[in-house]
């Protein structure tokens, strides 16, 4: 029988994380047994405080026995012959780990500011889950002091969507500091222009800082943009005008990119625009057809909104067209919702995480952190940074705005700094007070 829940979970997958809604429905059963919605009309404090350390402890057991699952799944991972883990088993859908996640301090270190176990009508969420395992992800990077490579999204991640990197924005000052203790920085962004100059109107507050700092000269190299997903390389330089020159293909391509010739790209591009130009027809979009070198492309005139079922129903369909296609068999792509426009690319973020990987000698996945907005299954651009085992290229980071982006950064900087405490006595000491 097929049950409103199977509707559901059809129609929506696309639109969930499977492994952080499984945390959900984990923490969710504690919730429900030990919140105490009545006390709000009983006033009795006692009852509060002793029900957050309560649920603080039966969280944190939970975190520690999913931390020892993950354990569990790497030991699977990199066995000769895998099979799959018992966390593969529950959540089918879970990809590869680079490194372990302490999530039990991941989690007390979140609830210590977002106070989590003191809520008795709002469950744990899924941006709370989100952001505890982005938390144990930069710990366990920080901490093992194997942070070697960070890059970024653009659009949602660095600014918000379809701004620039301003001279006022705060992640400027936290990024120089990374790269000022030698992490080298990436932006990876599907922006896809061929011509520097179009880099540095997205990202002047950031180049132009980092050439007035003064190590200047040091930094030289050490930040790249890659535009179009995968497909245009640029490299700080503090004696261009634009700070940004471009980088010889031979200097970071992969082998397999190889196959990326000017047939395979037009065809897979031609596939890409006939399926927009039919969704656009189907549902008469009010857009314009976009096609370059590596995208096509639509986008609505100024001020006109575009609803998000018009951009996830065209999403899906020339994903879903690409996929089935010849030419989508030939070469990797990027069929992504980027909020107010569809675009295909060539290539995508995976490829163009390990071309920047490449380019700086060679860094492992395991010492590189990609901090994106877009992760869900289809229809995302950061996604394939870690989903297709294939692909894979570097842990994650999961944002929601710049501001958390700026929180992140923040959190790197206090756990660099050792800042960072996580213990039970001072949770229990606030709730209790
Ligand atoms: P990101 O968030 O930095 O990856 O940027 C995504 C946004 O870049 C898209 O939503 C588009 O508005 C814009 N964009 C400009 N040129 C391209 C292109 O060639 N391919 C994909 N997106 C593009
Ligand atoms: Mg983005």
């Amino acid at each position: 029988m097929t049950t409103r829940y199977r509707v559901e979970y059809a129609l929506k997958t696309h639109r969930r994380d499977q492994f952080i809604e499984w945390i959900k429905g984990l923490l969710a059963v504690p919730f429900v047994l030990l919140s105490q919605p009545t006390a709000i009309y009983e006033n009795d404090k006692s009852a509060m405080g002793a029900m957050a350390i309560n649920a603080h402890d039966r969280y944190s057991q939970i975190m520690s026995d999913v931390e020892d699952l993950i354990n569990d799944h790497i030991a699977h991972q990199s066995a000769r012959h895998p099979t799959p883990s018992k966390l593969k088993l529950l959540v089918p859908s879970v990809g590869s780990f680079f490194t372990r996640l302490p999530l039990q301090d991941a989690f007390q270190w979140q609830d210590q500011k977002r106070f989590i176990s003191s809520r008795r009508f709002v469950a744990p969420s899924f941006n709370d889950i989100r952001l505890i395992l982005n938390t144990a992800q930069v710990m366990s990077l920080v901490r093992g002091s194997r942070l070697e490579l960070m890059t970024f999204d653009g659009d949602v991640t660095l600014y918000d969507d379809g701004d620039s990197l301003r001279p006022d924005n705060p992640c400027i000052p936290r990024i120089l500091e990374l790269m000022s203790k030698g992490v080298r920085i990436g932006i990876v962004t599907a922006a896809g222009y061929t011509e520097a100059e179009k880099y540095y109107e997205r990202l002047y507050g950031l180049l132009d800082a980092i050439a007035a700092s003064n190590f200047a000269n040091k930094l030289e190299h050490s930040l790249v943009v890659m535009g179009g997903e995968s497909n245009f390389l640029f490299t700080y330089t503090p004696d261009s005008p634009c700070k940004l020159a471009p980088v010889p293909a031979k200097d970071w391509q992969l082998p397999e990119m190889s196959s990326w010739t000017e047939d395979n790209v037009k065809a897979l591009l031609d596939v890409g625009e006939a399926a927009l130009k039919d969704c656009v027809d189907a549902m008469k979009l009010p857009v314009q057809v976009l096609r370059k070198t590596r995208a096509v492309g639509i986008f609505p005139s100024k001020g006109i909104k575009l609803s998000r079922e018009q951009l996830e129903e065209t999403v899906l369909v020339v994903q879903r067209v690409l996929e089935m296609s010849d030419a989508g068999k030939r070469l990797p792509f990027c069929a992504f919702n980027g909020g107010n426009d569809i675009f295909v690319d060539i290539g995508d973020k995976s490829w163009g995480v390990m071309a920047c990987q490449r380019y700086f000698g060679g860094i492992e996945g395991s010492k590189s952190l990609h901090v994106g907005d877009q992760f869900l299954s289809a229809g995302a651009n950061d996604f394939k940074v870690c989903s297709n085992i294939a692909r894979l290229s570097c842990t994650t980071a999961w944002i929601a705005s710049p501001a958390e982006t700026c929180a992140l950064l923040d959190e790197i900087s206090e756990l660099k700094a050792d800042k960072v405490h996580t213990d039970y006595a001072a949770f229990r000491d606030s709730v209790s007070a």
